[in-house]
């Protein structure tokens, strides 16, 4: 059943609109997702479904899902080449999910690390069931597009684990229906970790000021992030798995992201260099990274009604294949044809 345009494999992939997106969004998924648009039959969707398993203000949720679906497209995502939509658009991404839903183990939920760090947060009895069942979505909005690789950040290796597991049990139930599929992890800066605490993951729904970059800043508090991130009280500019040194060494990694450059290539280039070159460094390369982005941000946000005629074209397009996928799924577990 391999979904096949031409004889390009499939690529989905998905940000939450739960927050600002940031540095650590651009290095770890969107720059991946240009970079494989022409080899690939890509799909991009914003996951508002996603969104909601925290509660979400409805005016912001509506205003973070068009500038997510813009900040795609001001990355390089090529909507001629790519199919850029809304997940909650397509009402066979719920429906599948609760089908997947009544298939999951609640054991296999119980073990994912996403949901027990997001639900050691809260206290037991207000956690909403949506965060344990966020994988099964996941796995839906995968399995919808019989997708074959999926690009992520290495933390939701476990969730593809899950969507080939639960697809194989599907398969094995009612018959070969689903595509499994496989984990695309970026290469460098795939792991951006927060400026303010370099042991966590940079996220996007962390409040404290000098924690992300986000994409829109304005250039000079961009800068000013960098220069006020943690480093260490050593002086060597080099990679390290150190927990000590992880500040150094996550703006290392975002240098390397954006430059490109070998890990020996950016040693000896800051050779008897001081933190704060470092900094200038990596605030010269961010704020040259968003500078760009930011005008085409600007220009298409501008135009007026070109992101929802993109967004309603990607809809349709994607509809149609899901549409078929969940008709399958439907029949194949014994729903009765409407006629
Ligand atoms: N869970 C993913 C994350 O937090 C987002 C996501 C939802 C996703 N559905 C997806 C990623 C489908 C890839 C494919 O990063």
């Amino acid at each position: 059943m391999a979904a096949e345009n031409g004889n390009k494999p499939r690529v989905l992939s998905g940000i939450q609109p739960s927050g600002n997106l940031t540095i650590g969004n651009y290095l770890g998924a969107l720059k991946q997702w240009v970079a494989v648009q022409h080899d690939y039959d890509c799909f991009y969707c914003v996951v508002d479904l996603h969104a909601i398993t925290v509660a979400q203000d409805p005016a912001e949720l509506r205003r973070k899902t068009r500038e997510s679906a813009a900040i795609y497209l001001a990355a390089g995502i090529d909507p001629e080449i790519s199919t850029v939509f809304v997940q909650s658009h397509i009402p066979a991404h719920s429906e599948l999910a609760w089908m997947l839903t009544c298939m999951a183990p609640l054991g296999w939920l119980n073990r994912m690390t996403q949901f027990k760090d997001k639900s050691a947060k809260q206290s037991q009895e207000s956690i909403g069931a949506g965060l344990l069942n966020y994988p099964s979505l996941m796995a839906a909005d995968i399995l919808l597009y019989h997708a074959d690789l999926v690009p992520v950040g290495d933390d939701q290796n476990q969730h593809l684990e899950f969507t080939r597991d639960l697809a194989q049990r599907f398969n094995h139930l009612y018959g070969e229906t689903f595509t499994l599929p496989s984990v695309m992890n970026p290469q460098a800066g795939a792991r951006v970790m927060g400026l303010d605490n370099p042991t966590a993951k940079m996220s996007k729904s962390e409040a404290s000021e000098n924690h992300a970059v986000f994409l829109l800043d304005d250039l000079a508090r961009a800068r000013k992030k960098v220069m006020r991130a943690v480093t260490d009280s050593h002086r060597e500019i080099r990679f390290s798995d150190d927990r000590e040194r992880a500040g150094v060494n996550n703006l290392l990694t975002i240098y390397q992201a954006i430059t490109g450059e070998t890990q020996e290539a950016i040693e000896s280039g800051f050779a008897n260099k001081g933190y704060g070159d470092l900094k200038r460094a990596v605030a010269d390369c961010v704020v040259g990274t968003l500078e760009p982005l930011q005008a085409r941000y600007n220009e298409l946000m501008n135009e007026a009604g070109y992101l929802d005629s993109v967004l309603k074209i990607g809809r349709e397009k994607a509809a149609d294949i899901a549409n078929d996928t969940l008709k399958l799924a439907q029949a194949r577990m014994g729903f009765l044809a409407s006629s």
